[in-house]
Parts: C-alpha cells; structure tokens; sequence
C-alpha cells in the first residue's frame, strides 16, 4: 500500500502523551506588585488551578507593565526556555499602562482567537466587565501564549472556561497529536 498508517491515530496519541505533563510559565504583570506594593494572588491562583490539572509549572515571574520588557521576557520562556504553554494575567485593561495585549501580540508568530473569544463569552454570562478585558490567546513557535485578566476572581473565571480544551490544542500544537478526532 502507497500510503499506509501502521498504527490507529488514537494509539498514537495517547502513546506520545504517555507521562507528558505540560510546561507552563506564569507571568504576572503589575507595576504595584513589581513594586512590592500589592501581593500578587493571581499568579499562585494560576499555578494552583493548572498544577491541579496536571501541568508542570516551571517558571514563575512579575514583570511591570513594560512592554518591550514583557515582549522579550516572552520570547525567552518559546525560545530558550521551551515552555508549552504561559499564562501571563493583569494588564489586559483599559489603564494607560495596560499593554500585555500589544506585547504577546508583538511576540506572536499567529493567533489562536478562540481561546480568548470563549474566554469572554463564559465571562459575559458572568458580568458585562468581561467586554472590558483585552486579553488575546497566540502562538509563538510551538508555545501557546493566553492573557488572562488581573484580578484573581476573573482569572478563577476565565480559565475555569478554557482550562479543559487547552490539553488537546498543545498535543496538536506540539505535534503529539496527529490529528483532530472531533
Ligand atoms: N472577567 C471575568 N470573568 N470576571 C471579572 O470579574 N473583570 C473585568 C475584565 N474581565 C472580570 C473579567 C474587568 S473589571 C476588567 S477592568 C478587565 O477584565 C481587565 O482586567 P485587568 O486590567 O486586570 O487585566
């Protein structure tokens, strides 16, 4: 046979994944908890909701809210530090400081809209603030990089949301899945 498969799709996958736990990183974004002023309790939040789903967290960071400092810094966790996935939160708002949006953007090889789309549909149900988020969802060579809002109760929210699609999109991604099943 001219194009032969010798093992069922499925098999492949799970053979792939077997063990895997995905790398993440963890960048919060705040001038005043950069500064020591405020006590960042997104960032934990984060680690703790995505360790509980079988995530390897291996980098925790504050950054304030500089963007080419946040661009560079997440150009270092694709590239060099080969994560799979970072969830940055804060600085997706409206204050003039706010500028996490336009640093992932800068840093993304493509986008993934519907990661932050169905974020603020489910945070729309919740409160009409969640159109007030800017947050985007992108891809820099094979790292997923998703905005989540500051506060720890919208980051509870939006990644209660997302949280159980994102397993499959990074075995596509990361080419440990062949193909979509459904
Ligand atoms: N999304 C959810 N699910 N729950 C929330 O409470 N707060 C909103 C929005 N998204 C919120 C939410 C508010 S009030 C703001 S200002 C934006 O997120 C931006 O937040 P950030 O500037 O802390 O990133």
């Amino acid at each position: 046979m001219l194009y032969g498969r010798d093992v069922a799709p499925g098999e492949k996958e799970r053979d792939k994944m077997e063990g895997y736990r995905w790398k993440a990183a963890v960048v919060t974004l705040s001038d005043k908890g950069y500064a020591g002023e405020r006590e960042d309790k997104s960032g934990p939040l984060i680690c703790e909701m995505i360790a509980e789903a079988g995530y390897d967290v291996q980098k925790t960071v504050l950054l304030p809210d500089e963007k080419d400092e946040i661009k560079k810094y997440l150009c270092l966790l694709c590239d060099i530090e080969r994560m799979d996935i970072i969830f940055t939160t804060g600085g997706t708002g409206f204050a003039p400081r706010d500028c996490t949006p336009e640093a992932t953007l800068e840093a993304a090889d493509r986008i993934a809209p519907g990661i932050a789309e169905a974020m603020r549909l489910a945070s729309l149900r919740i409160t009409p603030r969640a159109m007030l988020s800017r947050g985007v969802s992108v891809i820099r060579g094979q790292t997923l990089i998703i905005n989540l809002p500051g506060s720890p109760k919208a980051v509870r929210e939006n990644l209660e949301a997302v949280l159980p699609s994102l397993d499959h999109g990074l075995a596509i991604l990361t080419a440990r899945a062949g193909e979509c099943a459904r």
